[in-house]
């Protein structure tokens, strides 16, 4: 079994996904480091180059192939749950996990770098917003919802590695 996790950007996938994997002694695999590494450029490049919608699809291709992995943690972009059959495809052996954070943190947590071209726009803080309501709908799809905005990162790991152990016992 693997476990995905998923949400926005900003709400901690890939520090949480690599210190849950070493507590779990499970692997760990980014779906964006598959796609740079599919597409030979970063994330930044497809966008500007090719646009999202080649982005989307190389993602796609990227889901298909991690969901084809066993005990790994799956870090997602935050993209991922706005396309059923990437759900459909990461939902045959995981358990996701949506990762949450109110729009001030992720903008916080994101306004130092540069490598997220969606909020590569005049009012980053809006952009949030409207992606989180967006997005909203998607996240019904995942098995929990962690809000990680007043969190530690061993908390976060502490909650799943919990809730994981109340799911193989049920
Ligand atoms: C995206 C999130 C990014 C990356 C791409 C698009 C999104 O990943 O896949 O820039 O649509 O939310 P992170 O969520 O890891 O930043």
């Amino acid at each position: 079994m693997n476990i995905v996790l998923t949400g926005m950007m900003g709400t901690g996938k890939s520090i949480v996904g690599k210190k849950l994997a070493r507590k779990l002694n499970m692997s760990y695999v980014d779906t964006d480091e598959v796609i740079e590494k599919e597409a030979g450029c970063s994330i930044n490049e497809i966008f500007a180059g090719d646009g999202e919608k080649k982005f989307r699809i190389i993602e796609k291709k990227a889901v298909k192939y991690v969901s084809l992995l066993n005990n790994y943690v799956i870090s997602t972009g935050g993209g991922v749950v706005k396309y059923a059959e990437n759900m459909d495809e990461l939902e045959k052996n995981a358990v996701i996990i949506c990762l949450t954070a109110d729009p001030d943190t992720i903008y916080k947590r994101t306004k130092k770098y540069i490598n997220r071209p969606l909020l590569k726009v005049d009012d980053p803080e809006k952009e949030i917003e409207k992606l989180l309501k967006q997005r909203e709908k998607f996240y019904s799809r995942c098995d929990l919802m962690i809000d990680t905005s007043n969190k530690k990162v061993n908390e976060i790991t502490g909650d799943i590695v919990k809730y994981i152990g109340s799911i193989k016992k049920a």
